[in-house]
């Protein structure tokens, strides 16, 4: 018999299809504290999580048993890949699934930088009838430089192109033939930077990102850019974007993730008026959530019952 420990808050349907398997167990706690954590994973031979556990090596040396690490997201930051491997955990994810979520939140952040939606609502709700602080513009004609063009930022890429924009992209991965067959070119980062009006993130924290939108690149853009970040508070120093918002040369920053979450209250860019936020929403619908988790749970299945590992995050060594 197998073991499934669920501490993160997942669809109903994984647990019912874990539950519908032979030779399988499972616990759903859900949104448990790390101390509970570290002793419920005790018996469990799989886990599986979104981003509000962090699994790493104090979590796998109380955990014998575990064989694998199921993401019901993209991102696998919060798991200690290195650490899993040398356990001979594998780590897998569910790269598609949230995909079309996460894209829709990109655009309705960009809508509502460029539309000043959330200022307009507030000022209403607090009984002003303001139309002239809240004077938009269009994204019509307006450059989309894209940062990252895989699945979501070729899903934002299309919306873009609904709306008239120009796309331009960075990408060092991506076959440029890729990029050609949906219309968007790929460039030097330093000519995204130089020629977007609008810049989108969609790239991985590592060494070469971090930190990535700083002084340095921010002088680089145009006056008046306008910056979204929907994938890793840690691709953008936030005090030097702080004050490329308060100095004007960026116009507007939408932001749904921070580099530690939640972000503390002193957060330099939380609050600034000409920044539209939102507490990591980007996946959070309720389709995205049940195709991630059942994703996940079938993983965790193929996994443990028949030894298929599919979308492997880490080079384990699986020794089942
Ligand atoms: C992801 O990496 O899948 C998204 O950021 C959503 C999440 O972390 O829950």
């Amino acid at each position: 018999m197998f073991h499934v420990l669920i501490p993160d808050n997942v669809h109903q349907k994984a647990i019912d299809l874990l539950e519908a398997s032979e030779g399988i167990s499972v616990s759903a706690p859900g949104g448990i504290e790390r101390e509970t954590l570290l002793h419920s994973v005790a018996d469990a031979h799989a886990l599986i999580i979104r981003s509000g556990v962090t699994a790493d090596a104090e979590l796998f040396s109380r955990a014998p048993q575990l064989k694998a690490i199921a993401r019901a997201g993209v991102g696998v930051d919060n798991v200690d890949l290195a650490a899993a491997s040398a356990r001979g955990i594998v780590v897998m994810n569910t790269p598609g699934g949230n995909t079309i979520s996460t894209a829709e939140h990109t655009f309705g952040l960009m809508m509502a930088l460029s539309r000043h939606i959330p200022q307009g609502h507030q000022s209403l709700a607090e009984g002003r009838w303001d139309r002239k602080a809240f004077t938009g513009v269009e994204l019509k004609g307006k450059t989309l430089g894209i940062i990252g063009l895989g699945r979501i930022g070729q899903a934002i890429a299309a919306r873009a192109h609904a709306f008239e924009m120009s796309t331009i992209a960075h990408d060092p991965y991506l076959p440029p033939a890729v990029a050609e067959a949906i219309n968007v070119p790929l460039l030097d980062l330093d000519e995204v930077y130089a020629r977007a009006d609008y810049l989108t993130l969609h790239a991985l924290v590592t060494a070469e990102t971090r930190g990535m939108i700083n002084a340095d690149t921010i002088a680089a853009m145009k006056d008046g850019v306008r910056i979204i970040n929907a994938a890793r508070g840690a691709l953008i120093h936030s005090g030097q974007l702080a004050a490329a918002l308060k100095s004007g040369k960026v116009a507007g920053a939408a932001l749904d993730v921070y580099e530690q979450e939640p972000p503390p209250s002193d957060h330099p860019l939380i609050g600034l008026p000409n920044v539209v936020h939102t507490p990591h929403l980007a996946a959070s619908t309720s389709d995205a959530q049940i195709t991630v988790a059942v994703e996940a749970a079938q993983l965790v299945v193929d996994y443990l019952l028949e030894g298929k590992a599919a979308n492997v995050c880490n080079p384990a060594e699986i020794s089942r």
